[in-house]
């Protein structure tokens, strides 16, 4: 596996999803601001920029990163966090902002776990949505894409730290 075997979404179908997803965010969030925004290191960091500067309110930001696939890609269901939140999110209008969906564990997890620290409300935003995947059951209120259950590359996804740079989405081949 490696290397790059079709486009599967372009920056223009990413630039408009991502103005769409902010539109939203933005009206639903009116007048609960500051919203604090939380990206998933490393793989939600062009989304989040992207996405952010197209949110019309005030925003907070701050960053997790979680383990649960080392560099393969398949996923081992345990979730590790290997950087926390710098902020206290009591009494928080909390949004996750994730690349990819894929079974779900990882902001299943995620979502109970900053519930649980009194967060006034947390949703999920993610840029990608894998069809076909056998799923924990989790509702992600901002969903960018739906894929097919494909492995994919680009706009911050990677495969081995590779690939997270390119503008846009690519399948990569088996
Ligand atoms: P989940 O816990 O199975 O939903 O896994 C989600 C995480 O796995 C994402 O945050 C990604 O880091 C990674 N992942 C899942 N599918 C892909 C893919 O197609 N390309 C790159 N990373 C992926
Ligand atoms: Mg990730």
């Amino acid at each position: 596996m490696g290397e790059i075997e079709e486009t599967l979404l372009t920056e223009e179908q990413i630039r408009s999803k991502v103005c769409e997803l902010a539109a939203r965010i933005t009206e639903d969030y009116a007048d609960r601001a500051p919203l604090l925004l939380v990206g998933i290191l490393k793989g939600a960091f062009i989304f989040l920029a992207d996405l952010a500067r197209e949110i019309g309110i005030p925003i907070e930001f701050d960053f997790m990163a979680l383990s649960s696939y080392g560099s393969s890609t398949k996923t081992s269901g345990v979730v590790r966090i290997m950087k926390d939140l710098d902020v206290e999110i009591k009494g928080k209008h909390v949004l996750i902002v994730e690349d990819i969906v894929d079974t779900g564990l990882t902001l299943s997890y995620l979502q109970r776990n900053l519930a649980a620290r009194g967060a006034a409300s947390v949703e999920i935003c993610a840029l990608l949505n894998k069809r076909g995947r056998d799923k924990v059951d989790i509702p992600v209120k901002y969903e960018g894409f739906s894929i097919p259950n494909v492995f994919v590359v680009g706009y911050g996804l990677d495969h081995a730290e590779r690939y997270r740079n390119l503008p846009y989405i690519a399948v990569l081949e088996k």
